[in-house]
């Protein structure tokens, strides 16, 4: 890559499949800025009230509050998520981000296939339903059968909605990580970066 140049890595796939964790990953491999763009979608909603004012008032104050990693944030996020106008709003910055000169991952649903069509590496991560609510649990803990109707709610949610569907854009390498650790993971997606370099 010549400094200077935008390059961008898009990752999608459904909750706690690890794309946050190997997009942070390949961020620091490359030096590239990362951004969580799922991050935007519970910051929407813990603002509470109209959820398109707040998508369009949104600031960097509002990323920055620590009560937006829980269930039921996640839970709001996917359900402004999926309102038009919302996702409308979150475009600029998104696109912006993606193409700053010197390299950006950005891990959502919808980065591949609406936001960055053109980004120069697609990855879908994902992992069977039943991995990803160990993982999930693992992390917040609680019931773990009730994680795993969360995970497939919000799948159902995320895939099932009429605007910017999840979905693996037909060009992404897809990294299957139920059987795989994370530092397999990780080499995965930094061997398809680095394949397109
Ligand atoms: O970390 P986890 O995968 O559980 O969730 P997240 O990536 O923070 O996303 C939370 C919710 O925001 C998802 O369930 C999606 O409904 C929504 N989202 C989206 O619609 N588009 C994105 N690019 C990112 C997140």
């Amino acid at each position: 890559m010549v400094a200077g140049l935008s390059f961008t890595v898009a990752i999608d796939g459904p909750a706690a499949a690890g794309k946050g964790t190997i997009a942070r990953a390949v961020a620091a491999h490359f030096g590239f800025a990362h951004l969580d763009t799922g991050l935007l979608y519970r910051a929407v909603a813990a603002r509470g009230g109209d959820p398109v004012a707040a998508a369009r008032a949104l600031t960097a104050a509002d990323l920055a509050r620590d009560d937006l990693r829980s269930l039921a944030a996640g839970q709001a996020a996917s359900r402004v998520a999926a309102i038009p106008e919302v996702r409308a709003a979150l475009v600029a910055f998104q696109r912006t981000f993606a193409r700053q000169p010197g390299g950006a991952v950005l891990d959502g649903r919808d980065i591949g296939t609406v936001i960055c069509p053109t980004a120069e590496v697609k990855l879908y991560v994902t992992a069977s339903p039943e991995v990803r609510a160990h993982r999930r649990w693992l992390e917040v803990g609680g019931d773990e059968a009730a994680v795993l109707a969360e995970v497939r709610e919000r799948d159902a949610r995320d895939m099932g909605r009429a605007d910017a569907p999840l979905r693996a854009a037909a060009d992404a390498v897809v990294i299957d990580t139920s059987e795989m650790s994370i530092e397999a993971a990780v080499l995965a997606a930094i061997t398809a970066v680095e394949a397109r370099r």
